[in-house]
């Protein structure tokens, strides 16, 4: 089966640079990428890539290879539907805010919605794949609303779920450590458009890289996924808070352990606590689908990862006030990085919104700059929370564009993202303006604790002994 043309609903970060990818490394097929959200197609259009919406290293070059030869943003949904023989549903799935399931089981509405949009538009036999992480026999789901249209269009859904990394989306897409696609293996129909996918990916990666499965091993494999990653996250910190109270410094453990074949070396990064828009949501629905089989010791036993996160963070605020002589009231604390992680402007679940929370409800002054995230979107992070007025998380936030301004005065700084541009600043610099005994607290392990002693700051990172500035280092009380 030869497909011409693709569809994809959900023009964000996994629909934008998944489809960006193919179009470049497929130039015969036509992708058009779909949106309800104006805004956003509009600056998927821009005339100047380096104003797409998402940022990532590469994306904009990808799209600018691709964009008006084969590759298509729009809002007409139904037109794109219509065309394409494949098409990949890539709309968000956010844990569920009303009703049964409130939040942990996922919101599945705007799955529901593509779905009965398809069987609504569809004229003809359509490949219909699950690149959103959905819970495990979703596609039973979908195959019944497209299955009862009583228009004689055939569907196979397959799911085919996405394991890129924001920050490193391009990269990955380009080489990922497999791909994974389920499928009905048992007829006919579903091996051809198991292949048809197949031969998509085969146009830049070797066979042996392709993986198919059953389409509830697909499905399930994804959730499984994020919960192993998150899991190994939580772990190191839970040992990081160890650390802290041994002298043990949870680097070197990192190190140590990751240097066994058997454990490997990555996500074992202590850290504020993991954020975006995946992890969470995801451990939660899987947390939900094992409850609701009954399975509670299997529930709890990966709740306690999201347990260990939340803790992670407001135990890192907790430090952050108890080490400032357990006030931060009327105290400019500044935060360096806004974002869940470097290389990328999503802010979704990040530790920093929780942690600027914390700080806020001790009436501290909080002020952020992040090189990458927008004012208007830390705002929209703070007031989601509800803890407070808008006009009271503006009076009390500042968002600043400068990295020195932000740190001027300060009585401490927070290192909330491992922005690698945080590393090359002039430390004697904003040392020099800040407010004495200055304070850096350094949720991503990022910077050098030595050399920022030396200039005369005190330091805490997480899982790290605490290095007091040297007329301090007298006063054992203030260690955390
Ligand atoms: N972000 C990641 O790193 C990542 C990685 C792997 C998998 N995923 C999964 O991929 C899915 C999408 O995630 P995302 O981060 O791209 O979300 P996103 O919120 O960035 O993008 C989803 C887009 O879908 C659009 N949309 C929703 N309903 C629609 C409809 N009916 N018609 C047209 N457009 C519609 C929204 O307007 C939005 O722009 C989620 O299930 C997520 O769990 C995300």
């Amino acid at each position: 089966m030869k497909i011409k043309n693709i569809c994809c609903i959900g023009a964000g970060y996994v629909g934008g640079p998944t489809m960006a990818v193919i179009a470049q490394k497929c130039p015969e097929i036509n992708v058009t990428v779909v949106d309800l959200n104006e805004k956003r197609i509009a600056a998927w259009n821009d005339d100047n890539v380096e104003n797409i919406p998402i940022y990532e290293p590469g994306l904009s070059e990808v799209v600018k290879d691709a964009r008006g030869r084969n590759l298509f943003f729009s809002t007409d949904v139904d037109a794109a539907i219509d065309k394409a023989e494949m098409i990949f549903i890539s709309v968000n799935t956010p844990t569920k805010t009303y009703g049964i399931g409130k939040g942990m089981a996922a919101d599945l509405k705007w799955i529901e919605l593509c779905a009965r949009q398809i069987a609504r538009v569809a004229t003809t036999d359509k490949i219909v794949i699950e690149k959103s992480t959905l819970p495990v026999r979703t596609a039973a789901a979908l195959k019944d609303i497209l299955d009862h249209t009583g228009n004689g269009v055939k569907y196979q859904i397959l799911s085919n779920p996405e394991f890129l990394a924001e920050g490193t989306a391009v990269e990955d897409l380009h080489a990922p450590d497999r791909v994974l696609i389920g499928g009905d293996r048992e007829t006919a129909e579903g091996k051809t458009a198991m292949q048809a996918l197949v031969d998509v990916y085969a146009h830049w990666l070797p066979k042996e890289r392709i993986l198919t499965t059953n389409v509830w091993s697909s499905e399930l494999s994804k959730l499984t996924a994020n919960a192993f990653l998150a899991q190994r996250v939580s772990s190191i910190n839970a040992m990081s808070e160890l650390c802290e109270h041994t002298g043990a410094d949870v680097n070197e453990i990192s190190k140590a352990i990751g240097m066994d074949s058997r454990i490997g070396s990555k996500f074992l990064k202590a850290s504020v606590g993991f954020g975006g828009s995946c992890f969470q949501k995801d451990i939660l629905n899987l947390v939900y689908i094992a409850k609701s089989f009954g399975l509670n010791e299997v529930a709890d036993y990966w709740e306690q990862v999201i347990i260990m996160n939340d803790y992670q963070k407001r135990r890192f605020a907790a430090n952050i006030v108890k080490t400032l002589f357990n006030t931060v009231s009327g105290k400019k604390i500044a935060f360096l990085g806004w974002a869940f992680k470097k290389d990328t402007n999503d802010t979704r679940e990040s530790a920093a919104i929780y942690v600027a929370d914390y700080l806020l409800n001790e009436q501290a002054e909080v002020e952020v700059y992040d090189p990458k995230v927008t004012e208007e979107q830390i705002y929209a992070d703070l007031d989601y929370l509800g803890s407070r007025s808008e006009e009271e998380n503006r009076r009390l936030l500042k968002v600043i564009k400068d990295p020195y301004e932000v740190c001027k005065e300060a009585h401490g700084i927070a290192v909330l993202t491992e922005w690698d541009e945080f590393k090359t600043y002039d430390w004697q610099r904003i040392y020099d303006c800040m407010l004495k005994p200055a304070f850096v607290f350094d949720g991503r392990n990022l910077l050098d604790l030595q050399k920022l002693a030396k200039i005369g700051f005190s330091t805490a990172a997480v899982g790290r002994p605490i290095v007091l500035q040297e007329k301090m280092a007298e006063e054992p009380s203030l260690a955390i």
